[in-house]
Formats: C-alpha cells, structure tokens, sequence
C-alpha cells in the first residue's frame, strides 16, 4: 500500500515564508547580529516561574520569531492548547485527554473530565500518599517483624522509572538521609541483583508502579522481589506489609497478590512519560516528604498557567517549542543537547528523552497519513563541566549542527570553596564560545603558526537556550519539568502528531514475548524467523548451555 503524505504543514503560508526566510538566514552569524544590536543579549529573554530563559544566542531575528509566531498561528497552538487543558481527547489514537496538568491543579481548581470533576479524586490520592508517606518517614509504618522501613526500591520502567528517579535524584538534597532509595527498571538480573545488595528484606518496602500492571520488565522484578522476601520471612501474609503499587490496573494488581488497600490509583488519562506527579511520584513523595512534593506540583502548576495564559512571545514552551522547529526542519539539525551544570540534575536528559521522542517520535499525523517533514529531534546529554571534556569537541569543531540548552542555578546546594563560580564560569564560557567562535585571523594573531591555525579556530555561530533558575528547589524542578512537557507540546502540535501515544513500542514487545517462548521450548517450536535473528538465537541457546 502507497502511504498518502501529508504536506499540509510544508503548504502553509508560514512555513514557505519561513523556508524563504532561512536562506536570508542560513549565512548569518551570531556575531552579526550582537553587533547590529547590542542589546540583544537582554531583549531576547523571557521569564516565568523562576526560570530566566535567554534565547538571544539563536540563529533568529525579530522576523524569525515573527513567523514562527505566525506558524504556531497557523497550526492553531492556541486552540490545542485550550482543548488539552479543558479535557478534550486530544491523545486521538487512544481517544483520551492527556491531562498530567489537572495532577498540579491546586483544590480550589475545577476540571471536568465525561461530566466528572477530576480535582478532588486527585486530591484525594495526593492525601493518601502523603500519609503512607509521612507514616513510613516518621517509622509509623513498620515491616512485617515490626523493623522500621529502611530502604524504598521503586521498580518500573519508563515513564514509571524515568520520572521518579531523575526527581529523587534532584531533590536528593532535600531528601530523609537515614533511609535509602533505589531504582530497578532492567529486566536484567544485574540491575536487581545490585539494587538489593546488603539491604535487609525486613526493612525494606517495594513500590510496584505500573500504569498497566501488564509490563514484562516490571512484573519480571515485581516476582524476583516478592521471591527475595519470602526467602527470609517466609510468610506471605509479609507481602502486604511490604508491597505497595501504583497503577490503573486494580485487576492485575490483585491477580499479581497486592493488596488493593496497598494500591495507589491514577487515571488513563495520564500518560506513563507525564505521570511523576502522580501517585507514581510516591517514592520521591516518601523521598522528600509531602510538602516538597507539592512544592514541585505548585512548580509545574505555574509554569501551566504562564503556558496557557501568556503572550505567545513572551511564553517559554512556545518560544523553545518553536526554537526546536526552526532548528530541526530548517537547519536540518538532528539534535538538541540538555546540558544542565547541576549535578542533582544528572538523569534529567535521560528523562528528558522519553519526554520529547517517545512523544514527538512519529512518522504520520493524527489523522494516519505520513509527514513530509522531520518530526523529534534526538535529545541527549550529560551534566557539566564533564561533557566538556567529552562530547564538547564535537559540538564546537564538528560539522554537525547541535543546538543546545544550558541550564543553571545561581545558587548552589552544596558551597564548597571556589566551585559554583568555577562550574557557572564554564557554562557562560560555554555558550560565549559556542556562539561566537574565534576567527583564525584572531588564532593567527596570537602568534599560531599557519599551519595550526585552522585546528585552533572555531566557527562559532552554534545556537544555545540558557535557562537560569535561582535554585534548584522542589519548585523549580516542577516548573523545568512542565516547561519541557510544554515545549514538546508545542512542537508536537506544529508536527500535527498525536505526542502522546506511543504505537512505537508495540512491534519488539510482540517479537519478544514469542521469542520469549521460542527460547524456553527450543525443541518444541522450530524457530521462525529471519536467518539472522534465527542463528542468533541458536548461538545464545548454544553458548548459554555450555555455561551450565
Ligand atoms: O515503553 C512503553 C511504555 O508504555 C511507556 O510509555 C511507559 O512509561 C512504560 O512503557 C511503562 O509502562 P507501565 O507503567 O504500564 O508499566
């Protein structure tokens, strides 16, 4: 079958404007356009809730952003953006809102999804949370010999890992620091196997999230947990003081022998990659108490209503939204690096890479016909300094375009001689080298010798967001999580893609679970497959016999 192509985004008056427009652009450097206005550095920022984001080191001009506002215009952002926080079913292809923002709406909010107002149900599990949460920080809640809850290890994968770790980790300055925290995700035995060494069962407590309760990874160690505490207490009746889950799936759940009086709920319409804020945040809950965690919620929750409510011009996930689609269809750029130089901030790329590709990672539109266009950009990156003495090289001197957004924080959590300003020097030094590069006239007059002085120049001319937050709190972390949420968003509206499904996934469970039998029966079902993957498979059941 011919798939039909969809070229109503390349038609639009905006985006031919916009392709003019790059050509007029293409050749202009950064340095250019500092010079020809010298204040661009304080006219191209915008702020909201504590986030200071200076764009002015983009590739763009007062026109750039003109049109890119009339492309947003065009694709109707506005009214996407009504319609998701109204409750719409804007996730069309699971024909359900995506409504992670009624998870942050504070009590007096009200939200109506098929007739119910789904404020105070959310409400209601916040409150439960915090009390299972305060009862286990203050030992109230105890394991089943009556020994005090030591370590919480959450398992679940993805948005059900992802979420919860990359904010345990932030907060982790603000966390109880006489219980441990761990995180498994890996159907690898390793990952659990390194995840409960030298901890007692007796005192620990395993959080099972699941949106579906039907996710291999997660059931696999859900089953290895429950083995590893019965191994010592050797009384089922144990498993209800030391399970809890986090899931929609109250069946599966209860199949699976958790009590559902030990089951946190949350709701179909909350996406796995967006639902930290919901119960599946309760280990960062138990991490950093109850009024941290709505601390992070009040964060999200200012930077939804600036999303909503402010000026497109002056609006930070519309602004980088469009940043990236200026970046990813015009310049033809692949990438963005998140570069954050907060080391409390470590997982937020990876968390950041379900975020935007499982999102934006589509090739047709919502209405199933293929784009003619790039859709997400691949985001990766590493906390600073360190990546500068990696990957740095490659986005200075290489011949890739690779737009990046430098995040840091006036403050830091951690004083310690010299070291803030040395780390914050870097990440201005950065963005100031990235843009403006250094000619190899200006090498050559250092005294270079000729033949060095190309290796010693730099272009300059790479494009950088620098986010500039006052302090890594609970807030601002919630705020930098909905202002991503936003962008990605922003950009998936412009796409005309439904960003939060994820159909992508389906094809390699499907095989694995076949081949999951294929391999526990070899002799039973002859292998049929490709001839590569069937000789793999023969030479992994080969090689793993000869270990036994
Ligand atoms: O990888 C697909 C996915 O469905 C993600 O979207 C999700 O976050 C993850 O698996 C885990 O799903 P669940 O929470 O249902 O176990």
């Amino acid at each position: 079958m011919t798939p039909s192509i969809s070229n109503s985004l390349t038609k639009r008056p905006a985006w031919h404007a916009l392709e003019d427009h790059y050509q007029s652009m293409k050749d202009v450097h950064l340095r250019q356009l500092f010079a020809e206005d010298p204040q661009r550095g304080e006219r191209f920022v915008a702020e909201a809730a504590g986030i200071y984001l200076d764009y002015s080191k983009n590739r763009i001009t007062r026109e750039t952003l003109r049109l890119l506002l009339r492309l947003a215009d065009e694709c109707q952002l506005r009214e996407h953006i009504t319609a998701m926080f109204k409750g719409e079913p804007i996730n069309s292809t699971e024909q359900r809102p995506a409504l992670h923002i009624a998870l942050r709406a504070p009590r007096s909010e009200k939200i109506v999804v098929e007739g119910i107002d789904v404020v105070p149900e959310v409400h209601a599990v916040l409150d439960r949370m915090a009390d299972f949460a305060s009862k286990l920080r203050d030992g109230q809640w105890r394991g089943y010999t009556g020994q005090r809850i030591r370590n919480i290890v959450n398992i679940g994968i993805g948005g059900s890992d992802l979420g919860p770790v990359m904010a345990y980790e932030a907060l982790r300055h603000y966390s109880l620091r006489d219980m441990n925290f761990r995180f498994i995700s890996n159907v690898d035995g390793t990952d659990f196997a390194e995840a409960t060494r030298a901890i007692a069962p007796e005192e620990t407590l395993f959080i099972v999230c699941s949106k579906t309760f039907t996710t291999t990874e997660t059931l696999e160690n859900a089953h290895a947990a429950r083995q590893w505490l019965l191994a010592k207490l050797k009384d089922s009746l144990a498993v209800s003081r030391h399970f809890v889950a986090v899931s929609t799936n109250t069946e599966e759940v209860s199949k699976f022998g958790i009590d559902t009086a030990n089951m946190f709920g949350f709701w179909d319409w909350v996406g796995g990659r967006y639902s930290l804020d919901s119960a599946i945040g309760l280990s960062t809950m138990v991490a950093v108490g109850p009024d941290n965690f709505r601390a992070m919620l009040e964060g999200c929750h200012s930077m939804d209503q600036h999303f909503l409510t402010s000026p497109f011009d002056r609006n930070l996930p519309v602004l980088m939204g469009l940043l990236a689609v200026w970046y990813n269809n015009f310049f033809d750029a692949a990438s963005i690096a998140v570069l954050p130089y907060e080391q409390y901030l470590k997982r937020f790329p990876a968390y950041l890479q379900q975020l935007t590709m499982e999102s934006n990672g589509k090739h047709v539109t919502v209405g199933g016909v293929h784009v003619d266009y790039q859709t997400s950009p691949i985001i990766w990156g590493e906390p600073g300094t360190n990546g500068q003495h990696s990957f740095y090289q490659l986005i200075h001197q290489g011949t890739r375009l690779i737009p990046c957004d430098f995040i840091g924080f006036c403050q830091t959590l951690n004083p310690l001689g010299n070291h803030h300003d040395v780390l914050m020097a870097n990440l201005f030094a950065q963005t100031e080298a990235l843009a403006f590069g250094k000619t190899e006239d200006e090498v050559k007059a250092e005294g270079t010798p000729d033949w060095l002085c190309a290796h010693r120049s730099f272009e300059g001319n790479r494009p950088t967001n620098t986010l500039l937050l006052e302090r890594l709190t609970p807030y601002s972390l919630g705020a930098m999580i909905a202002l991503y949420e936003h962008s990605v968003f922003t950009q998936g509206t412009i796409w005309e893609i439904d960003s939060f499904d994820q159909w992508g996934v389906e094809l390699g469970k499907a095989l694995a679970r076949r081949i999951i039998t294929e391999l526990d029966n070899p002799d039973e079902t002859p292998f049929r497959h490709d001839s590569s993957t069937s000789a793999l498979m023969r030479r992994y059941l080969r090689l793993k016999n000869a270990a036994a």
